[in-house]
């Protein structure tokens, strides 16, 4: 990679991501006639919004009303979530779906032709619409078929490696080509990250090998803040032993958890709402009856989820793709036999801080001028401490598009701060130095080691001496991958390379969970501290923001929370 093959690009909006919110964002700049560039690792229909199974919420149904998605979301948040953006997400649910509906995609309907919604955990009423067990893919299909349509210039297998950053100012991003590995400079008025979440820290994990948190190392190395990393959502189904997500939908449509006594233990752990509680909360239930010693299967490592008494016709109309999964990597039939599934790092709470233009944050109080982030990546916060299920494809349509009216409105102010190919040369020499680098640590094993220790140290269950130990093997890993070698030495679809830089994205992020956890002393949501095993609204009401002070040392400070018409009271499902 040579600094003189640096080509220029000019547009005036960059977008990196093609989940649905950067292509939502991109249609709409694009359908108001600006010139667009999204740019992606990967084909846009492998972004990871194509893998959520089970639905999009909106209050669609008679009994139901936006108030109360609202109620259900700052609950689930455990009140951390902030209810201005919440309401804003919620009100404009239904009016997202019918959107959605109007771009061409198909959603399952009920037996009076309406959409149909399924219930999902924490939700007081069915608002979960959905199309099968393939709402993602179906959203993603459309949003593809509408970016295609509008003619948006997709630059796939393009990595992106840094953002052009300073002084408060965005102007564009450094990539390059998978194919050639020759950099270019793709420089913008206005720039937007949608490059998802952040799973792949966890050695079980319902991610695509993608999602390894890439916009935010390159945020936090440019001196930016994080918010709210400590919160790492556990989905309850993943399959047992790979993690694989097995939809809520299979819990809405009426699963039952059991335990190696044959015993349905959400009973004890949530009586009302039983499996429907909220994701945090059957996650811990299934995992303390794991360590407990009540598990099945050969490793003793997972619980059953039973469907076996739903009608065929359900399984085969609206789970059809569990069913086939868990045949494929388990051999289990759901339509004969209980199957094995045990909680999977799913989805990240913590992320970009943003507004709800989704402009982003470089101080609580201060953005950065042309720089927007929205999905999975970016933080609002509509999800605090822990998302409710189904609310992440509504975050990232519902978001996408409003990062793209604000980039819209704002790049009309904004002039296109010229770029030099000087502006890439630090990005060049870090990715050389990784290929040419020639020590004896190799990077599968690497990232396996941080992997297992995130899962053990940093997962489901923590305190402060299993995070201190976590903190210290980061440590340790932060300084051996200054001495890795990778194989591949080539400029073409180099994967030792991409997966290198990766691994340095993974364990830059990795410190922001543990250090934030460490420092989070309390239980909310998704982050519970057996040492502090109950809320703290009193010092811990607060959002948590970190940032670099060194070279592999963070500096934390706290925010507020935006409150509303729901007081914080105890959650009980
Ligand atoms: O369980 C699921 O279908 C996942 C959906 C989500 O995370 O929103």
């Amino acid at each position: 990679m040579q600094l003189e093959d640096v080509k220029i690009y000019e547009y005036d909006a960059v977008i990196v991501g093609a989940g649905l919110a950067g292509l939502a964002a991109a249609k709409e700049l694009s359908e108001a006639g600006k010139k667009v560039a999204v740019i992606t690792k990967l084909h846009p229909l492998r972004s990871h919004s194509g893998a959520a199974q089970g639905g999009i919420n909106a209050a669609l149904g008679e009994d139901d009303s936006t108030e109360l998605h609202e109620f259900d979301t700052v609950k689930g948040s455990d009140y951390l979530g902030d209810q201005d953006a919440i309401e804003l997400m919620c009100s404009k649910a239904p009016e997202t779906i019918r959107w959605a509906e109007r771009m061409g995609a198909i959603f399952s309907r009920d037996d009076e032709g309406k959409i149909a919604r399924r219930p999902f955990g924490g939700q007081s009423k069915p608002r979960a619409c959905y199309a099968s067990d393939r709402t993602g893919l179906t959203l993603l299909q459309t949003m593809y078929e509408q970016a295609f349509r509008a003619g948006i210039e997709v630059f796939d297998e393009w990595y992106c490696a840094d953002v052009l950053y300073k002084d408060g100012k965005a102007k564009g991003v450094v990539a390059y080509d998978l194919r050639t590995s020759k950099p270019a400079i793709f420089n913008a008025k206005v720039t937007m990250f949608a490059t998802g979440g952040y799973g792949r820290a966890y050695s079980i994990n319902s991610n695509a090998h993608a999602n390894t948190g890439d916009a935010l190392s390159i945020f936090a190395r440019r001196g930016l803040p994080l918010e709210d990393m400590e919160f790492v959502q556990f989905h309850p189904s993943g399959l047992g032993g790979s993690g694989i997500l097995i939809s809520e939908a299979a819990r809405g449509e009426g699963g039952r958890l059991f335990n190696s006594e044959g015993e349905r233990f959400m009973e004890k752990y949530a009586p009302n709402a039983l499996e429907l509680a909220s994701r945090d909360v059957v996650s811990r239930a299934i995992m303390e009856e794991i360590r407990q010693g009540r598990g099945v299967g050969p490793n003793k490592d997972a619980v059953y989820i039973d469907l076996t008494h739903l009608p065929k016709e359900t399984i085969l109309t609206k789970l059809p793709e569990l069913r086939e999964l868990a045949i494929t990597f388990l051999g289990q039939d759901m339509l004969k036999e209980p199957i094995m599934i045990a909680a999977t790092a799913h989805y990240s709470m913590g992320g970009i801080p943003v507004n709800k233009r989704c402009q982003v944050r470089q101080s609580p109080t201060e953005f950065v001028e042309g720089l927007y982030a929205a999905g999975e990546c970016s933080c609002v916060s509509v999800h605090g401490a822990n998302r409710l299920g189904a609310n992440s494809l509504l975050e990232a349509i519902f978001f996408g598009r409003v990062a793209g009216e604000s980039m819209l409105k704002d790049l009309e102010s904004i002039e296109l701060a010229p770029a030099d190919k000087s502006e890439a040369a630090d990005t060049i020499a870090k990715i050389e130095k990784i290929r040419t680098n020639n020590g004896d640590e190799r990077v599968p094993a690497l990232r396996a080691e941080l992997q297992h220790s995130m899962t053990m140290d940093a997962g489901v269950f923590r305190t402060e001496e299993s995070l201190a130990r976590q903190k210290e093997k980061l440590n340790e890993i932060y300084n051996r991958y200054q001495n890795i070698r990778i194989d591949d030495k080539s400029n073409t679809f180099n994967t030792d390379l991409q997966e290198a830089i990766e691994l340095g994205h993974i364990i830059d992020f990795s410190l922001f969970i543990v250090d934030c956890a460490l420092a989070r002393k309390e239980s909310r949501g998704a982050h519970f501290r057996e040492d502090y095993p109950t809320r703290d609204d009193e010092n811990f009401l607060k959002h948590t923001y970190a940032k670099f002070s060194g070279d592999y040392e963070l500096e934390l400070s706290y925010g507020d929370v935006v409150l509303g018409k729901f007081e914080p009271q105890e959650r009980k499902y």
